[in-house]
């Protein structure tokens, strides 16, 4: 053991990576099977990866039941058709009350240091997934703490084989630590990588992208367009955390989206992460979000209030957006938090059309129709060809 942890220190491996590793052994054992230029996650000590809890998580994810009135599951905010967000600007809670931002993207969401556009404290996909389940404002699932859908799944034949494979060891597996572990190691199995840009970057294929897009990729990665200082890294996100090699710290920023009178510059349902460190200047600062897939889950921003990339880039080459009238009047250009990289840039048409062609160019199919992800509960198509349906 001590051998172990020696060679643990020396090699910089954290005891998180190997407990990824080294789940359950035998066919539970989790292969990441990853991508060039992936590392492989962080993952809790505390709940290594294997098939039967990713497995069990994902019937959690779909099922209903995880609401307090039955209406909604994880999969209601985060649809795989939306590479795992949606497409409502603002989502809807179980009982109809609606939330006051958009839903994101759980895709690659393993990479992720801190969690929600605006929330420093959430570090773990187990601790998060609590707040859609039990949280009140807003509503989401709406799970009363009496744990009554405990019962429920204990009661399922369904659930009986997948906590008893999931949690082999466990005497009493029915619990809520248990519920959020499967939660998380599915969502951790969600990863993307298959997009034409992929194939471009990682395996040399020039014909995977095109000129178009190359051209995009030249401005997005350029100095005057800054794009990449904060969708940067294999996963263009603010920062990511990987179980080996460097991490990069997640920075949150303003992007200058609003600029309202008063003594918080931003719409008070959405302030930010001033929300909780209640700095003045830490008003208007997000995660700058994951890119891959953008183009799956319109409309964009923390409150989806912009329906469109084209929008989204027209608001950086602006430096920032300007509201000319109602209760958000102001210009975002002007917002004292706008962070110094947005500085706007001269943008001709076919410019814009090359950084979206880009964007696009990050878009992996593979995620969305990948049967590994998909709704265990709906019936399988069986229409395999010759495949001796019996009719
Ligand atoms: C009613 C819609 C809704 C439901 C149901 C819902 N979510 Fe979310 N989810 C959201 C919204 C909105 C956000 C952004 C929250 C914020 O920034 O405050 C989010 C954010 C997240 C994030 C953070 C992603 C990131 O990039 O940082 C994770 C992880 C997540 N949800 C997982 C879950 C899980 C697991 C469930 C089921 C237990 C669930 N969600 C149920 C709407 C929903
Ligand atoms: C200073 C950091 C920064 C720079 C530079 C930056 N972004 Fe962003 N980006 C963010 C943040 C933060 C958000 C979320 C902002 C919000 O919701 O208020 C965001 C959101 C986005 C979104 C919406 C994503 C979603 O899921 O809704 C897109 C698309 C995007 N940025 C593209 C770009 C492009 C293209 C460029 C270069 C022209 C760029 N960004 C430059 C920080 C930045």
């Amino acid at each position: 053991m001590k051998r172990l942890a020696l060679a643990i220190v020396m090699l910089g491996i954290t005891p998180a990576a190997i407990s990824a590793l080294e789940p359950g052994g035998g066919p539970q054992r989790y292969r990441w099977n990853l991508p060039k230029g992936f590392p492989v996650p962080t993952v809790p000590v505390d709940n290594p990866m294997s098939v039967a809890r990713a497995e069990l998580g994902r019937y959690l994810f779909y099922d209903n039941r995880i609401s307090g009135n039955g209406k909604q599951a994880c999969a209601s905010c985060h649809q795989q058709k939306y590479a795992f967000a949606d497409n409502r600007a603002l989502s809807t809670g179980s009982t109809g009350e609606p939330g006051v931002r958009k839903s994101m993207s759980l895709v690659n969401i393993a990479y992720a240091p801190a969690l929600t556009w605006s929330n420093p404290s959430v570090g773990t996909l187990e601790d998060q997934a609590l707040v859609p389940m039990f949280g009140k404002h807003p509503l989401e699932l709406g799970l009363n703490t009496d744990n009554r859908f405990l019962a429920l799944l204990k009661a399922d034949s369904t659930y009986q084989r997948l906590f008893k494979s999931a949690f082999p060891s466990d005497i009493k597996p029915f619990r809520l630590e248990n519920v959020t572990r499967a939660l998380a190691c599915f969502e951790r199995t969600i990863i993307s990588a298959r997009s034409p840009y992929d194939k471009y970057h990682y395996q040399h294929d020039s014909n995977a992208i095109s000129e178009l897009a190359k051209r995009g990729e030249e401005l997005f990665f350029s100095w005057q367009y800054n794009c990449f200082h904060c969708h940067g890294g294999f996963n263009f996100a603010d920062s990511e955390d990987a179980a080996r090699g460097k991490r990069r710290w997640l920075q949150y920023s303003n992007t200058g989206l609003y600029n309202v009178a008063g003594p918080i510059s931003y719409p008070a349902t959405n302030a930010g992460i001033y929300e909780f460190t209640k700095k003045a200047q830490d008003v208007g600062k997000f995660k700058a979000p994951s890119l891959r897939n953008v183009e799956l889950h319109p409309p964009y921003m923390h409150d989806g209030s912009i329906a469109t990339l084209e929008g989204v880039i027209e608001h950086y080459a602006a430096a920032g957006r300007k509201i000319t009238e109602g209760p958000n009047k102001g210009d975002g250009s002007l917002n004292p938090n706008k962070d110094p990289r947005i500085v706007g840039f001269p943008l001709t048409p076919r410019d814009k059309k090359a950084l979206v062609a880009f964007l696009c160019s990050l878009t992996d199919r593979s995620v969305i129709n990948d049967p590994r992800f998909s709704d265990p509960w709906k019936p399988r198509a069986t229409s395999v060809p010759g495949a001796g349906a019996g009719h």
